[in-house]
């Protein structure tokens, strides 16, 4: 095989990714993703934005404690007190990274009001400042793919001799394409003094769907570094996918000689751990980690993966932590096939929970006959939808509903440990549960999305529900599954009103008082 290049993978699920409106992830939740992170062999983790609120400092400041091997990166805007505050998140890390940009383009010039000149020493004393806190500085020229190139240039030599060891050039709008990707850092190669000193790194946005061929463009081009998120998280149309550059990689290894530090066997149980607490599932198709990926529908598909599987796959489902059978566990299956079966699914449980998971399984193979390995995936989904921490608790619910009149729901919530039971009508089922989950909450969130999809064939398939709710221009998301469709919703509903708490208390609202009507 030809020499490899090392390219290192800089992960930003838990910054970029979690910028995306309504992705809220808990304090406990961002040191899980974490430390898959860590697992899978990802060189850098971007852990968050201190200054942006006391929950992101302490998350990062967690993470970078607690992390083994990954630099922990912060990112900080242009300012001493937002530079001060990410070295106080970061500075415990083993690997401690200061993560500093400032937008470079006409427009984002504008902004600030700045001249040419008055930037240029803005770049110079805040790359300076974070180098005299940190060894490893990187710098981002925010908009780069919309800035003028011997501005680009200038400003990239300020900040390398001001310290920055790596220049990250973000496509911040999804705006380039991958000739003009490779272009533009075979030119800064060439023309900013010092820039064989220093990592290049490419930063995409999907806009325009090319962010993946655009990230590998530029390590054509001698970028070493490719930043990325799970899934493709984040805002608008998302980031690089990390899962789709490291296979990229792998499977095209011939003419993309490249090699990362990737574990690609982890690449599944992290696509669903993030879509699972970020809200944001995984579209079917999506290369590498959506359901349909390795599945093949067609008579003539079939018919040639039987005979050779080469004819039509060009990685194998295992490479990606796809277990290759879809075992079929039933009532009478024992703890053990269990747990083997999520473990195969890369989900390692302790003794208690699997002793939680072995109850709901039994419950759900009693309605049940067969259990497939997206049921228990949904299995997961609902119990990490549902935390024993939870204000909101749905206890009980009974509706009825048919032809010919409103429908009636009774529900029984925990709230703060207090049980309320409330009766309340509505336009068919899902309307008159929610009704009465508003008449014990109230909230002047606003349902915006609402969406069912069956896990599996059959009448008796679980429903996964996707929620999204706004507040404030503020979006918190719930899922949940059950084989009752108006009990995952309710759920669902539930869940996303616990994570608007969540999401409150992170922008420092008083979350104390989330009123409800005493109705029992
Ligand atoms: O897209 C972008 O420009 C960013 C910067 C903060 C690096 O995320
Ligand atoms: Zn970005």
């Amino acid at each position: 095989m030809s020499k490899q290049t090392d390219i290192l993978i800089f992960d930003t699920t838990l910054r970029d990714g979690e910028q995306s409106p309504g992705a809220t992830m808990s304090h406990v939740e961002k040191l899980e993703i974490a430390d898959l992170l860590d697992e899978m062999g990802v060189d850098i983790i971007e852990a968050g934005f201190p200054i942006a609120s006391e929950g992101d400092f302490e998350a990062v400041r967690a993470i970078a404690c607690k992390t083994k091997v990954a630099s922990i990166c912060g990112l900080a805007r242009a300012n001493f007190s937002d530079i001060d505050r990410c070295w106080e998140a970061v500075r415990l890390a083993r690997r401690p990274r200061i993560h500093t940009f400032i937008g470079t383009s006409p427009l984002h010039r504008a902004i600030p009001n700045l001249t040419m000149d008055e930037m240029a020493e803005k770049i110079n004393q805040t790359v300076t400042y974070a180098r005299n806190l940190c060894d490893d500085v990187q710098w981002s020229p925010m908009d780069a793919t919309r800035t003028e190139q011997d501005y680009l240039c200038r400003v990239i030599e300020i900040a390398i001799k001001a310290g920055a060891t790596t220049i990250n050039i973000p496509d911040t709008v999804g705006y380039t394409a991958p000739t003009e990707s490779s272009n533009l850092i075979a030119m800064l190669l060439d023309k900013v003094p010092g820039a064989d000193s220093i990592v290049f790194a490419t930063h995409c946005h999907n806009d325009l769907g090319m962010a993946t061929a655009n990230s590998l463009a530029a390590v054509e081009a001698g970028a070493r570094q490719i930043e990325c998120t799970i899934n493709g998280l984040g805002e608008r149309a998302g980031n690089t996918a990390l899962e789709e550059v490291v296979m990229a990689t792998k499977v095209r290894s011939d003419i993309l000689p490249y090699r990362t530090r990737i574990d690609s066997t982890k690449l599944m149980n992290i696509s669903r751990r993030v879509a699972t607490i970020s809200g944001f599932p995984v579209q079917f198709n999506k290369a590498i980690v959506g359901k349909n990926a390795f599945a093949h529908e067609s008579g003539i598909h079939q018919d040639g993966m039987l005979k050779n599987s080469k004819t039509f796959e060009i990685m194998r489902p295992a490479d990606v932590g796809l277990s290759d059978t879809n075992l079929v566990l039933g009532k009478h299956s024992g703890r053990a096939a269990l747990r083997s079966k999520l473990t195969d699914l890369g989900y390692e449980i302790g003794d208690n929970k699997l002793k939680d998971i072995f109850v709901r399984f039994k419950a759900l193979a009693d309605r049940k006959k067969e259990i497939f390995d997206d049921d228990l995936i949904a299995l997961m989904i609902d119990q990490s939808s549902s935390e024993e921490s939870d204000r909101i608790q749905v206890k009980s619910l009974k509706v009825v509903c048919g032809t010919g009149g409103p429908s009636t729901s009774e529900l029984t919530l925990i709230v703060d440990g207090k049980e309320k039971a409330v009766k309340a009508i509505g336009d068919g089922p899902v309307d008159a549960a929610f009704n009465a989950v508003n008449s014990i909450i109230s909230h002047t969130a606003r349902l915006q999305l609402y969406q069912v999809h069956a896990v599996t064939e059959g009448t008796d398939a679980q429903a996964i529900v996707s929620v999204k709710m706004e507040e404030n221009g503020k979006i918190s998301t719930g899922e949940s599954a059950d084989t009752d469709t108006v009990v995952a919703s309710t759920k669902a509903y539930v869940n996303a009103l616990n994570r608007l708490l969540i999401r409150r208390q992170k922008v420092g609202l008083d979350i104390a008082d989330i009123s409800y009507k005493d109705a029992s």
